[in-house]
């Protein structure tokens, strides 16, 4: 039987929704793009899919052979194009204390990276983004949506995830410990 995360199921649902409502987008960033789950939901002319794991790349160009997949450390990444769309999904914030100075690199490289009017997607701990980021971003970016959902680690059956991540919406009435934030924002200085 196949086990999902109810949480990852709802996440993920939302940023497809998120990625098939941008439009415009010439050039996209997929930071951390893993086996390429998202390459299929967004509609750039220009996908660049950059990851430091060799066995998952091979996963995603294999799926994807049309898209352009790359072994690269963001941290290391260069480019002389600025993008439209920036998307780190299940990338940041991941372990909050090892990872406190690389996140605070990758948002600063990020903005770099981002043309005046570009999107920047991710998600990370509530806690976190609110302790850490959310001022140093409101002077930088507009948020577009700010989608938050509890942090609940339980693996169910597939079936079951999917009927929860439909239902999270009844949550909202329940007080849990912990929570994360899916953010779309825009760059906007
Ligand atoms: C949990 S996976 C998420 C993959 C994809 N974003 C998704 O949502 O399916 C995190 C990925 O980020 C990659 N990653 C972590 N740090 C990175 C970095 N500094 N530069 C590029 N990729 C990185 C990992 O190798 C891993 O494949």
């Amino acid at each position: 039987m196949i086990y999902s995360r109810p949480k990852k199921v709802f996440m993920y649902k939302k940023v497809h929704g998120i990625l098939k409502n941008l439009k415009d987008i010439n050039y996209c960033l997929d930071i951390g793009s893993g086996n390429g789950r998202l390459y299929g939901h967004q509609k750039s002319q220009n996908y660049i899919g950059i990851d430091v794991d060799t066995e998952i790349l091979e996963i995603a160009k294999k799926r994807y052979p049309a898209a352009k997949f790359i072994y690269k450390d963001f941290l290391e990444f260069s480019s002389n194009n600025l993008f439209d769309l920036i998307i780190c999904i299940q990338v940041l914030g991941r372990n909050r204390n090892a990872g406190a100075l690389k996140n605070f690199e990758f948002f600063n490289k990020i903005y770099n990276f981002l043309n005046i009017g570009g999107y920047f997607l991710f998600n990370m701990t509530e806690e976190y983004y609110e302790n850490e980021y959310q001022n140093i971003h409101k002077k930088n970016y507009k948020i577009i949506k700010l989608i938050k959902y509890p942090n609940i680690n339980t693996k169910l059956p597939n079936k079951l995830s999917n009927i929860i991540a439909n239902l999270f919406f009844i949550l909202k009435i329940f007080s849990f410990k912990s929570y994360n934030y899916l953010l779309l924002l825009k760059k906007i200085n």
